[in-house]
């Protein structure tokens, strides 16, 4: 069943959509930001709330490759894998990245920290070889470019989980 937010936000949006089969899309994003990925149970909950068939919404969520049908890492690696990417150095960034994390397409750290996935043309052609990672654009990229760009996300872990050992769940802090 969807939760009462997810319920709350994919109303907010129903209203810039002209109907249903438009605004699944939007609806399966927020069940994904709020679960991580999109699981069959996922897919159930939007086609119940939508009032769609459920094998239409997975046809739906298949064929959009910003709908991840599997868990993920807590943050997802697009590198393009499309012809300009390709002549651009592609190779090589994904043989950097394979180095680096000791992942391959398709496969996440041991951490859970990231996935990483081809994906088609970014639109950042001018700019090859390019990558997203979760909603970053990155492009212009080299083995160098992208060793400082995962060492910022790997930063970025390191002081939330210290936030978070530092913060009790209930919000209280050790101190009076
Ligand atoms: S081919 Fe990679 S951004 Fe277009």
């Amino acid at each position: 069943m969807l939760s009462e937010q997810e319920r709350h936000e994919i109303e907010a949006q129903s209203h810039h959509y002209p109907n249903n089969r438009a605004l699944c899309i939007e609806a399966l994003k927020i069940v994904q930001a709020h679960r991580g990925w999109v699981s069959d149970e996922g897919i159930a909950d939007v086609a119940e709330a939508l009032q769609m068939a459920a094998a239409e919404l997975e046809g739906v969520a298949t064929f959009y490759n910003m709908i991840f049908r599997k868990p993920v890492g807590r943050h997802v690696i697009l590198l393009c894998d499309s012809v300009s990417c390709w002549i651009m150095g592609y190779d090589g960034l994904r043989e950097h990245l394979h180095a680096r994390l000791g992942i391959g397409l398709g496969e996440t750290t041991a951490d859970g920290c990231f996935t990483l996935l081809p994906n088609v043309c970014l639109g950042a052609c001018d700019h090859a070889p390019a990558m997203m990672i979760d909603s970053a654009h990155y492009q212009d990229l080299d083995p160098a470019g992208i060793d400082e760009i995962l060492a910022k996300y790997q930063m970025n872990e390191i002081r939330e989980e210290k936030k978070e050992k530092r913060e009790p769940p209930d919000g209280n802090t050790a101190d009076p």
